[in-house]
């Protein structure tokens, strides 16, 4: 599917921002704790969380959407989520320790790579053993067995995932379980607010320092996760790249402490309010040095669209991306919109150009995808994106709501030309 966006749009108006696909995708992993009908509300029209509720469905659990309510109820039957599931999205991974909280037992392929780099499960894989699980390996599948134990996991970075499958693995285990060096991102204090909602008894989700004391059974819940702060964060940034004046509703402003520093730092203006923020573009984008980090640093989801707005600053710019290994892989793309940005090892250096011109140029993930899409919004003249299915795994109505600002974006089925 590609994407032809009409540049020089100053964006203008208000947007909502869309439940948070990295707060939904554990907590959806999450029910499968209990039998009891656990209710999330607000679930994103994204295809990630489809493909997780798919795959929650092929364990046996019922699943019944309403609008954008989901009720999932029952007991999974199996504990083999099949291999395509797995392989189409790394989140689900997130089901193993549930899985193996419940039924003693998980077969999983590993979840593989990815554009932005290879994506271990180390850190994964030794916390559950701490907690009492015989891992081995099979045919590209990890097999996990065990009744799990409370214990005390140090985690060697604090990774999100890790954190979160961890805490799952816990909220059922014997006994208390701390979790040292955890992941201190909101959405893995979501996730353990929702574990309490059913019963669970987590405190500390949120610093660095998490304790999980097991308890014998969680009960049924009705949710409603935090809303997504990358995609408000891209909003922000396309506003400011645009020039224009846009209020972004239904945010949590802590959330965004990070990135709305660097706008302000960047000459954009912003005013804070309660649940909502405006942003309005600066005439002269100033030059930043960014490093990705761990929450509450600067977010690796942002990277990629900080480098798109920065592409246009009046000097250079110095990105760092400590995070992935593999995260630049929209720096060539951006480069055939004009920009001009070399890398050296995990660092970019963006020299701003004073303008950007329309191209073709095709997504590689997710948030290069969005990255395209704001540096599209600046160039001069059309740029056609293609492979921008990239961009629905995790952003709800983009291009619907970016049109309601003044864009001018359509969507144009692809014809798969086979080369011959
Ligand atoms: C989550 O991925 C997010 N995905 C990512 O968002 C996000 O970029 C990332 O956290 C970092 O914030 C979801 O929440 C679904 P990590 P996750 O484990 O959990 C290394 C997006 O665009 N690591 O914190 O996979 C790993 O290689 C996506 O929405 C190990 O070495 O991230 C990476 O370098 C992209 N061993 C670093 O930690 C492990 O066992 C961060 O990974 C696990 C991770």
């Amino acid at each position: 599917m590609n994407m032809l966006i009409n540049g020089k749009k100053e964006l203008k108006g208000q947007i909502e921002v869309s439940t948070s696909k990295n707060a939904c995708l554990p907590i959806l992993a999450a029910s499968l704790l209990s039998d009891e009908p656990v209710i999330i509300n607000n679930l994103p029209a994204i295809d990630d969380v489809e493909v997780i509720i798919e795959l929650i469905r092929q364990l046996g659990v019922n699943v019944k959407m309403q609008e954008k309510t989901l009720e999932l109820t029952g007991r999974p039957e199996q504990a083999a989520p099949p291999y395509e599931l797995v392989r189409r999205i790394r989140a689900s991974f997130l089901v193993m320790g549930p899985l193996l909280a419940r039924r003693g037992s998980v077969r999983i392929s590993f979840p593989g790579g990815c554009a932005i780099g290879n994506r271990p499960i180390d850190l994964h894989l030794k916390g559950l053993q701490v907690l009492g699980a015989q891992i081995k390996q099979l045919g590209g599948d990890i097999i996990a067995q065990g009744k799990l134990k409370g214990g005390h996991l140090y985690l060697d970075y604090p990774s999100v995932g890790a954190t979160e499958n961890l805490i799952m693995a816990a909220s059922l285990a014997a006994g208390t379980t701390y979790i040292e060096n955890a992941a201190l991102e909101p959405e893995i204090v979501d996730l353990a607010n929702f574990i309490n909602s059913m019963g669970g008894n987590i405190i500390g989700a949120g610093t660095n320092i998490i304790k999980i004391t097991g308890v014998k059974k969680l009960h049924g819940s009705n949710y409603t996760p935090i809303p997504d702060r990358i995609e408000a964060g891209t909003f922000m940034a396309a506003a400011a790249a645009s020039r224009g004046d846009v209020t972004i509703t239904n945010i949590v402003p802590e959330h965004l402490k990070a990135i709305t520093a660097k706008l302000i730092e960047s000459g954009a203006e912003i005013i804070e309010a309660e649940n909502q923020i405006r942003v309005k573009g600066p005439h002269k984008i100033k030059p930043l040095y960014i490093k990705t980090l761990p929450y509450p640093g600067f977010p690796t989801d942002m990277q990629a669209q900080f480098m798109a707005y920065l592409s246009n600053a009046e000097g250079s710019s110095i990105i760092t991306e400590s995070v992935f290994e593999n995260r630049f892989m929209h720096v060539q793309e951006l480069c055939r919109l004009g920009a001009s940005i070399k890398i050296e090892g995990r660092t970019a250096v963006v020299k701003g150009v004073k303008k950007l011109e329309g191209a073709i140029v095709k997504a590689t993930d997710l948030r290069a995808g969005a990255a395209l899409c704001i540096a599209a919004l600046m160039a001069q003249g059309t740029t056609i994106i293609t492979e921008s299915e990239h961009i629905d795994r995790g952003y709800e109505n983009l291009v619907e709501k970016l049109n309601s600002l003044g864009a001018e974006i359509i969507r144009k089925e692809t014809k798969r030309c086979i080369t011959v």
